[in-house]
């Protein structure tokens, strides 16, 4: 069949950009057998943590999972698991509130369509996580960037926010603390946040998968899990355990009562459309819990170790700033010298064999000069990368 006569594809895909060329650049790298430092790996499997492997493993060898017996919102015994790692968080929450699934990403998608009808809109932050583009476009919807204001701490630029709400936005997601700028929502914020929320009739969505590593002392416990307006936290052990292969997210419903039950209600429609999520998994998910303080701190003390190199490589550089994240596993780089981002990165890492996000692939502007990296690196690669950025310079 010739391609004039083939089906045509959705116009989802209309958003594929061409190959850029730094991609070129890399796939040429990996074809010679080129070596390079990779500053922007994040794949926590990838950076020398050392796992409880064998538990992990035996806790994925149950009989149980030889029989499936499907629950939409996931196994009680794996919900009440996440209850748990709540409570020693400090908050009280209900199974019956929890709806498992196999990735933050399929959290959204599943937001999305329980909220959005096609051509309706989400907000997303600028700067923040590049995959709310694609995940928006995929599931037929259209998004609204919203700033983060870098003056104060990267806090909601609200009047910014409030210009791009349209009588189409229904959701607004969020990410606490942020990717890539490591900000914190504050209380303040979020009491802004709940009033536009109730007159605007918009759903937030909180993103907290790096809320188990904060850098400094979050002085706003905030509840995000009992409001009188809708309130979705999205979360998963892709970050919580350092275990995205083992693919297992979750979405808390928070809301007014007889709204919740609503929307349960057509949640569970979702979840049990797909039923994505594997039993092994689940099954094992309590016993991974038990993992968790051993796991992040290793995250946790690679992180300190690497901003410290960043603090002395840095804090006194003629020309790049940086401010220390306050969460998460980034940080950003500013520099005039990074102009323009995209072909800085090209020629750093053809030159110097070092690759770096460049900032706009987060939102930043391109002139403004800005570049990402990961700070779960092994410091040894994070130290050199970083020197041979200043050689560079
Ligand atoms: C903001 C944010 N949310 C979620 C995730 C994890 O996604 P998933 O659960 O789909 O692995 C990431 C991964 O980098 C992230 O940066």
């Amino acid at each position: 069949m010739d391609s004039e006569n083939s089906p045509r594809f959705s116009d989802r895909f209309e958003f594929i950009p061409g190959e850029n060329d730094l991609y070129s650049l890399l796939e040429s790298f990996k074809r010679s057998g080129q070596d390079w430092i990779d500053l922007t790996i994040s794949n926590p499997t990838k950076v020398g943590l050392v796992y409880p492997r064998e538990a992990i493993l035996h806790s994925l060898e149950k009989q149980e999972s030889m029989e499936y017996d499907p629950d939409p919102k996931g196994t009680l015994e794996a919900r009440k698991s996440i209850v748990s790692y709540y409570k020693e968080k400090g908050h009280t929450i209900s199974e019956e509130d929890l709806f498992l699934t196999s990735s933050s990403s399929e959290a959204y998608s599943y937001l999305i369509k329980l909220l959005c009808n096609p051509g309706e809109e989400v907000l997303i932050p600028s700067p923040g996580y590049p995959l709310f583009e694609f995940l928006s476009l995929l599931d037929g919807v259209e998004f609204n960037s919203y700033q983060l204001d870098q003056s104060s701490g990267w806090k909601i630029d609200f009047e910014n926010l409030n210009s791009k709400i349209t009588n189409k936005t229904k959701i607004l997601f969020l990410v606490s603390p942020n990717n890539p700028t490591g900000n914190i929502l504050s209380l303040e914020e979020f009491e802004k946040l709940k009033t536009l929320a109730k007159t605007k009739r918009i759903a937030l969505v909180l993103d907290e998968v790096f809320s188990d590593y904060l850098h400094e002392e979050n002085r706003d416990q905030i509840d995000f899990f009992h409001t009188d307006f809708p309130v979705f936290v999205v979360n998963g052990i892709s970050k919580i355990l350092a275990l995205p292969q083992m693919k297992l997210s979750w979405i808390h419903v928070g809301g007014p009562t007889s709204w919740k039950k609503e929307c349960k209600e057509r949640l569970e429609i979702i979840a049990d459309t797909y039923l994505s999520v594997g039993t092994p998994i689940q099954l094992a998910l309590p016993e991974l819990f038990q993992w968790r303080n051993m796991i992040q701190s290793q995250v946790l003390r690679r992180i300190r170790r690497n901003l410290q190199v960043l603090e002395s490589s840095y804090s006194s550089h003629p020309s790049i700033v940086y401010a220390s994240p306050k969460g998460g596993w980034y940080a950003v780089l500013q520099s005039d010298s990074f102009l323009n981002d995209e072909e800085f990165c090209f020629r750093l890492l053809e030159k110097e064999k070092v690759l770096v996000h460049p900032g706009s692939m987060f939102g930043f502007e391109e002139d403004q000069g800005n570049i990402v990296i990961s700070l779960i690196v092994e410091t040894e690669s994070f130290q050199s990368g970083l020197e041979k950025i200043s050689t560079f310079l």
